[in-house]
């Protein structure tokens, strides 16, 4: 049973600077939830309770934000207001919260690997919380919890991407199991158009098995120096077995200024549909 998810949150955020030089890109609010905030509900709604943080300097406001506002909670105490923190307080009821530090931030892969003394050795998930996503029946990570469930090996959330934006992601090939299922073959980090073996790009949700850890130990750095979580499940797909799964819903880059704003526009329409 998988029970802990991990989100890497010390980046620096710079493709939305200046709003993140004193804030964390996490916190950034789509309407009035902070981005964390989506990803620990959707990691909640998948059963994963244990929630497992690697942050890094600045990022104090996102331990703040899963913890009690005394004075805050007194000052609205008994007023209309307080109503505004119940799904806040029913996350936090409900969730434990641990938290290590990444010291230097050597990419998604390091942030990870330092993710290991509070993950341990059994499966987990990864959510990257600048990548929204919105299930149609279930959400995402519940989605792959299934999946994990029946295939026990590293599952990654894919979807098609325009062939010009390929550069952005990691991005896979391999072989087709059934309409949203492939098993993994190849992957690249970042490729430019022209080296894509696909537009089949890795989005911010992964279930990994712990092997990896020991791989990404044993994995240099590779595209912009940093280790790279591609490198590493590219490993562990030839050796053994990765997933790449087609998720049913939507994602929205919220780490860019045009997926934060297209979000925000989803999310409101849906906010004045319900009236
Ligand atoms: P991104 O590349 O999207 O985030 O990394 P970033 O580096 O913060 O943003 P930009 O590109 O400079 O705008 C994906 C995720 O991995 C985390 C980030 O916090 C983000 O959630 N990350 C990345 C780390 O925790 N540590 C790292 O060394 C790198």
């Amino acid at each position: 049973m998988i029970k802990k998810c991990l989100f890497p949150v010390a980046g620096y955020g710079t493709r939305f600077l200046p709003a993140t030089k004193a804030m964390p890109k996490e916190i950034l609010p789509v309407l009035d939830k902070p981005l964390v905030q989506y990803g620990v509900e959707e990691a909640v709604e998948a059963g994963l309770k244990d929630i497992c943080f690697v942050t890094g300097r600045g990022k104090r406001a996102i331990e703040d934000h899963f913890d009690v506002s005394y004075e805050l909670e007194h000052q609205i105490e008994g007023t209309g207001k307080e109503r505004m923190l119940d799904g806040i307080r029913n996350l936090i009821s409900q969730c434990t919260f641990s938290y290590t530090r990444q010291i230097n931030m050597r990419g998604l892969g390091d942030a990870i690997l330092t993710g290991r003394t509070i993950v341990g050795d059994s499966p987990f998930a990864v959510v990257l919380a600048d990548d929204l996503c919105f299930g149609e029946t279930a959400g995402v990570l519940a989605q792959m919890v299934k999946l994990y469930n029946q295939f026990r090996c590293s599952i990654v959330a894919i979807e098609e991407v325009p062939h010009d934006q390929v550069s952005s992601y990691g991005v896979i090939d391999g072989e087709a199991l059934s309409d949203r299922l492939i098993r993994v073959t190849d992957m690249v980090e970042k490729p430019s158009p022209e080296e894509a073996p696909s537009n089949l790009a890795i989005i911010g949700r992964y279930i990994l098995t712990p092997d990896i850890f020991d791989i990404i130990e044993n994995t240099e750095p590779g595209k912009n120096g940093e280790v790279q979580i591609t490198d590493a499940l590219l490993r562990q797909a030839k050796e053994g077995c990765v997933i790449a799964y087609k998720f049913e819903g939507r994602r929205f880059d919220c780490g860019s200024v045009s997926g934060f704003v297209d979000a925000t526009n989803y999310c409101f329409e849906k906010y004045k549909a319900k009236g």
